[in-house]
């Protein structure tokens, strides 16, 4: 039996039900992801372009204070919009280097090849279709320059916090030492503008987190009626956990291809994503934790994202 299936029986059948949040990003969700970031409460995306577009200068310089020689990487990709603006720059500085672009989706590399040298005249880009973990030991086959490896997005956050040093520990363990990471987190802040963030007036969050729903629909022919879950992001300032879910408005039951049926209560949530928030100190001490020192921390002027580099030891 598929995979998809497998997880999503196994959510459902938990108590407290969960989905995991890798699966929102379907044709329909990666869309729809494409609108959150456009939209004026989703400060992420406004906060990390601003330290791209403004302090290109300042992470080249400390790239290369560090490495005589390295190639960019970035994990997810995506549209590489943000890593667009340093790409342009290093290009125009003359520095000699390859763009690895890793991504889950085949969809989005073929993009990249076919779009990103033709908007930056000069890039040289080797497009890297799968697992993180896989690419990377691939890529030390293929140059044996260091790696300055981008992971943007604050997409770290969407990992449990009991979880994320294991992630930086296994990161490390297939990068070598002198190697960088440029890392986005999103911040701590005021509760309500986290929350704003989650919880957009147009409601583009509640149809992200309702596709799954759809989708489940569609790949494992079940039934859910998505019109019977109201979307329920709630943030714990303390822990810095902002944590999404699906809450079924009434009593129902839905069914799961053939297998089998789910009953919900009204009131019962489904937990579909968490997006962790961090303070400073906690992102060294990942670092110092999990095999690399602190090199610098870009801010946006706001003070709301960081952008953090961190060096192989
Ligand atoms: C991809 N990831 C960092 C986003 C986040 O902020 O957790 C996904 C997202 N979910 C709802 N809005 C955005």
């Amino acid at each position: 039996m598929n995979q998809f299936f497998q997880n999503v029986w196994k959510g459902l059948n938990s108590s407290p039900k969960y989905l995991e949040s890798k699966y929102f990003y379907d044709e329909a969700g990666d869309k729809i992801f494409e609108e959150i970031m456009e939209c004026p409460e989703y400060y992420l995306t406004n906060c990390e372009r601003e330290i791209f577009q403004k302090q290109t200068a300042a992470l080249t310089d400390k790239f290369l204070s560090q490495l005589k020689e390295f190639d960019v990487v970035e994990l997810g990709a995506g549209s590489a919009a943000k890593t667009s603006y340093l790409l342009k720059h290093m290009v125009s500085q003359g520095i000699d280097f390859t763009y690895y672009p890793i991504d889950i989706s085949g969809n989005v590399i073929s993009n990249l090849t076919k779009n990103l040298p033709a908007k930056i005249p000069g890039l040289i880009l080797h497009g890297l279709n799968g697992d993180y973990f896989d690419m990377l030991d691939e890529l030390k086959l293929m140059s044996d320059r260091n790696k300055v490896v981008l992971f943007l997005g604050s997409s770290i956050g969407n990992i449990n916090l009991e979880d994320t040093e294991d992630f930086f520990r296994l990161l490390r363990s297939h990068l070598l030492p002198g190697d960088m990471v440029l890392i986005g987190f999103d911040l701590k802040k005021d509760p309500q503008i986290i929350l704003a963030a989650y919880n957009d007036k147009e409601g583009i969050t509640k149809r992200f987190n309702l596709n799954l729903l759809k989708r489940i629909n569609k790949d494992l022919d079940a039934d859910f009626d998505i019109t019977a879950f109201e979307h329920k992001p709630v943030y714990d300032a303390e822990t810095g956990a902002c944590k999404s879910y699906l809450v079924s408005s009434k009593n129902q039951s839905v069914r799961i291809g053939e297998v089998g049926r789910i009953q919900f209560n009204k009131g019962e949530s489904i937990y579909m994503e968490i997006s962790q928030k961090y303070t400073v100190a906690q992102t060294d001490t990942f670092a110092i934790n999990s095999g690399f020192k602190p090199v610098h921390h870009f801010f946006d002027s706001k003070n709301w994202f960081l952008d953090t580099l961190w060096q192989a030891v």
